[in-house]
């Protein structure tokens, strides 16, 4: 077989930055946030497997996460894994609100770990989109004799769509159990071992119900003002940051925009990065979309980048592009014209476990093999070595009196 053509994009670009230049990145550079050291920037994009019982991880998160860190991702993120179980898109979802929950996940920690990969968590709340059918079961409201639930929460009690559940709009005191159950599951991810934690901030579940001036009617503290609507976020921050090491990295995807008139928008999300930058996040990860049905997003190759690069430039944050990023040529390009920190990548991932190999020889840039594929790695790459987790491990216990696993 002819071997794989090897296109070498050699120039570091730089990047001229009021004043100051920094260096621009390839695709297979490392990356330092706080006290982690990803191996490269291929992340893996939290993608919902709707395979859980009870919110548990089993043998299928443990070979669809482990494979794709054998596969080189430099970060391979959890789907998103429900704070509570009314918080859960489907019955199906992956959850993280009850201590039993956390030995099956650190299963698959360790074993991303020994990959060289860093294995991440992504903490969600699905707010009005709960109690739904998983995709390939059926559309919307799931009743409660199919493991549907009643108490499906919101800002405000208007329904994503009509087939979908009516919400009640949650009290105040309901959003203090939030950011509490958002910190717990926070602790919890610590436990099993997990290096980074991502909050979910998108695609119109919860906390983006209330940043979106379109699912957030409330007149209280929650609702009205940018300041208002976004305070719950700014709390959750804060309480995840206070059960989260210090030296861990914390992630949050958005929805840039909602691709409507009137609704969150790029200006919004600006000013949104440059305050939780002060409490804590170390990156944005630019999505957008999801709080209504009626949207129209002009999807396309790479159409949610140019976010990415508003966000990293205007909020002076790290920022993660994702959203149709399938070639690698397309990757290198989006690092190193200096669009993105990262690139995060999803469908492509499931098409390709292993496509941060495959990228890395077509790009001719050095990337390691599981020592047990040597014999099919290109000459000259060298074996994986774990994740070194020592560095992490004192402040884990300062913390947390969690030991390492
Ligand atoms: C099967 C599937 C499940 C997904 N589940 C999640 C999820 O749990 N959390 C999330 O933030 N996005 C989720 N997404 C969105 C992806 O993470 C990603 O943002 C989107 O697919 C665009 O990237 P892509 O073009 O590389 O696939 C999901 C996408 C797919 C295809």
């Amino acid at each position: 077989m002819d071997p794989a053509p090897v296109v070498r994009i050699g120039i570091r670009f730089q990047e001229k930055d009021r004043g100051s230049v920094r260096p621009m990145a390839h695709l297979f550079d490392s990356l330092a946030i706080r006290d982690v050291s990803f191996a490269n920037r291929v992340f893996v994009s939290p993608m919902c497997q709707y395979s859980s019982t009870n919110g548990y991880a089993n043998d299928w998160h443990f070979l669809h996460l482990g494979s794709r860190a054998v596969g080189g991702a430099g970060l391979v993120l959890t789907e998103a894994t429900a704070i509570l179980p009314e918080g859960r898109i489907s019955p199906q979802d992956l959850g993280i609100w009850s201590d039993d929950q956390i030995e099956p996940l650190a299963r698959i920690v360790r074993f991303i770990h020994e990959q060289g990969s860093i294995a991440g968590i992504q903490l969600a709340h699905a707010g009005r989109k709960a109690s739904t059918y998983r995709p390939w079961d059926g559309q919307g409201t799931i009743p409660e004799t199919k493991g549907g639930w009643k108490n499906v929460v919101a800002p405000s009690a208007g329904a994503f769509a009509d087939h979908y559940p009516v919400p009640q709009a949650i009290s105040n005191e309901g959003i203090g159990a939030l950011v509490a159950a958002f910190a717990a599951a926070a602790r919890r991810a610590c436990e099993a071992g997990f290096r980074v934690v991502e909050i979910h901030a998108a695609h119109g579940y919860l906390i983006h119900e209330f940043l979106s001036p379109l699912s957030n009617q409330r007149s209280d503290a929650y609702g009205g003002s940018f300041e208002n609507r976004t305070r719950i976020l700014r709390e959750i921050v804060v309480a995840v940051r206070r059960s989260w090491p210090e030296r861990a990295p914390l992630f949050m995807r958005i929805s840039a925009t909602d691709w409507i008139d009137g609704g969150w928008d790029i200006q919004q999300s600006i000013e949104l990065a440059r305050q939780v930058k002060e409490i804590g996040v170390d990156l944005i990860d630019c999505s957008s979309g999801g709080i209504v049905p009626y949207a129209k997003v002009p999807v396309g190759p790479g159409y949610q980048t140019p976010f990415a690069e508003q966000i990293r430039r205007e909020s002076r944050i790290m920022a993660a592009a994702v959203g149709m990023i399938t070639s690698p040529v397309q990757a290198e390009h989006i690092l190193a014209t200096g669009q993105a920190d990262a690139v995060i990548i999803g469908r492509q991932f499931l098409r390709d476990p292993y496509w941060p190999l495959r990228a890395a020889r077509e790009l001719g840039q050095a990337m390691s093999w599981p020592v047990q594929y040597m014999r099919a790695a290109p000459e000259g790459a060298k074996a994986r070595v774990p994740v070194d987790l020592k560095n992490l491990k004192s402040c884990f216990e300062e913390q947390h009196a969690v030991p390492e696993r």
